[in-house]
């Protein structure tokens, strides 16, 4: 008989997660305890802005029409322990209210409410990114409260998906890391990723500390590249050079590699910036916090690409006081192809532009509703003309496909001042140029 999967938490990583699973032809029983989340997702709609999330879910929610019938939602830990065979903790992992450290409390309340109606064999998988140490503590608390016994068993299977490219990341993972401790949790993960292994995703078995530590050590790396190309950014500001340039030559060494090269504002989002920091957290509780210290480094470095965007800003006002001036901002998402504004360096630095007494305009292609609700104060335009119109400056802080496609001559006409600032890296110079603009992008005080 084929498994049945249950999903608990279903935010970014638990819908797309069950959504997939009931594509790879799995009955999915996902559950979340705020009903009206449920509610949404029944309707076979989906709570945040992820290409291809609303097909998948119209695919497969029971009681869509023409639907596979194989996914369905509730509220109820006993009806969701009754259900499945292997069940998914998808809840978010928060940076705590004033620490380094995450917040655990909704892992741990999720297996609260499990534990106790597991009665049969269940295979519990964590996918939340966790401090390193965590699976061992939820084992032990598994093993106590389910009154299966040993027949309640925990793996831990950490995500790498990215906002952007969700569904495809969940259905064709570059690889699969499970953390077991018996034979029969490696086979049942191995039975629910069947199809990525077949299609040659890795599939890397390993203990509980490493699986979880996989985890925070990628997002470390990626923030670490980030970083470390802006402060070379930082440098060839110093120096007169190109950093874009620099990006492109150092890339094509195939050990350093073209990715996440890219120089600008730097990282944002709900995981780089606080999983380097719940790192530091754990590895200082663990006494190994000396190995870790350069991430603070690299939060600094990455913080301060936000200042220096803000004082790009100024000098091309004139260098004066921002007071009366008008700031046109192109993005406010921490990224394209997200409507996600949590930690977005673009929504910071508009913000730190409009404190200083600017008036600000921003235009995001799907992050308005979130950065209304988190920056109400800063002005809104339907579109990039608009918040163009009257411009003295104008700064692109996400490189969304719509602003590279903009047409520099069209904006100009609006704009009180043809000065563009690329925070991103991402705009042609040449062309925004032979439209009359000044352009100026972070370290590439010439090009
Ligand atoms: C990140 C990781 O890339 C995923 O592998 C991981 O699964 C996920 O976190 C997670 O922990 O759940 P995500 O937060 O979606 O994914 O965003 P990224 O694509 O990593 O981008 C993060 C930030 O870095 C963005 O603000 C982006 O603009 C910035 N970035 C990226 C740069 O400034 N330069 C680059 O070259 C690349």
């Amino acid at each position: 008989m084929a498994l049945k999967i249950t999903v608990i938490g279903t935010g970014y990583l638990g819908a797309t997660h069950a959504a997939a699973m009931a594509e790879l032809g799995f009955e999915v029983l996902g559950l979340d305890v705020v009903p009206e989340k449920i509610e949404t997702l029944q309707r076979g709609e989906v709570p945040m802005y992820e290409p291809g999330l609303r097909e998948l879910l119209g695919k497969h929610v029971a009681g869509i029409e023409g639907s596979s019938g194989r996914l369905r939602f509730t509220t109820d830990f006993a009806e969701v322990a009754a259900f499945g065979d292997v069940h998914f903790l998808c809840v978010n992992t928060p940076q705590k209210h004033g620490e380094y450290a995450c917040d655990m409390s909704y892992v741990d309340s999720a297996l609260a409410s499990l534990a106790p109606h597991l009665t049969g064999p269940a295979l519990v998988v964590g996918k939340s990114t966790v401090p390193v140490g965590s699976a061992d503590r939820l084992a032990a608390y598994l093993a106590e409260h389910a009154p299966a016994g040993d027949g309640a068993e925990l793996a831990w299977n950490p995500e790498f998906l990215r906002e952007g490219f969700a569904v495809e990341d969940t259905l064709h993972p570059d690889r699969l890391v499970v953390g077991v401790r018996s034979e029969r949790a490696e086979r049942l993960l191995r039975e629910v990723y069947a199809t990525p292994i077949e299609e040659g995703s890795p599939f890397v078995v390993t203990d509980f500390p490493t699986a979880e530590l996989v985890k925070t050590a990628a997002n470390s790396f990626l923030a670490t590249k980030i970083s470390f190309i802006n402060a070379m950014a930082e440098v060839c500001e110093a120096a007169g050079g190109d950093v874009a340039k620099l990006a492109e030559a150092i890339g094509y060494d195939d050990r350093i590699g073209k990715k996440f090269l890219r120089a600008g504002i730097g990282f944002g989002g709900g995981c780089l910036p606080k999983d380097i920091r719940a790192f530091m957290a754990r590895a200082g509780e663990l006494g190994a916090d000396q190995a870790l210290t350069f991430l603070r480094e690299i939060d600094s470095v990455n913080m301060r690409q936000r200042g220096r965007m803000v004082e790009l800003t100024r000098q091309a006002l004139g260098g004066g006081p921002f007071l009366g001036k008008r700031v046109a901002v192109l993005g406010a998402t921490f990224k394209p192809d997200s409507d996600d504004v949590r930690d977005s360096p673009a929504l910071n630095v508009a913000g730190q532009v409009h404190l200083q007494g600017a008036q600000v305009t921003v235009y995001d292609p799907k992050g308005m509703e979130n950065a209304r609700r988190l920056f109400p104060t800063l002005g809104y335009a339907d579109s990039a003309l608009e918040a163009v119109r009257g411009a003295d400056v104008v700064l692109h802080l996400t490189e969304w496909r719509e602003f590279r496609e903009l047409d520099p001559e069209v904006l100009g006409e609006a704009a009180a001042a043809r000065v563009i600032l690329d925070g991103r890296n991402a705009l042609d110079p040449a062309l925004w140029r032979k439209a009359g603009w000044t352009y100026r992008a972070m370290g590439r005080p010439t090009a």
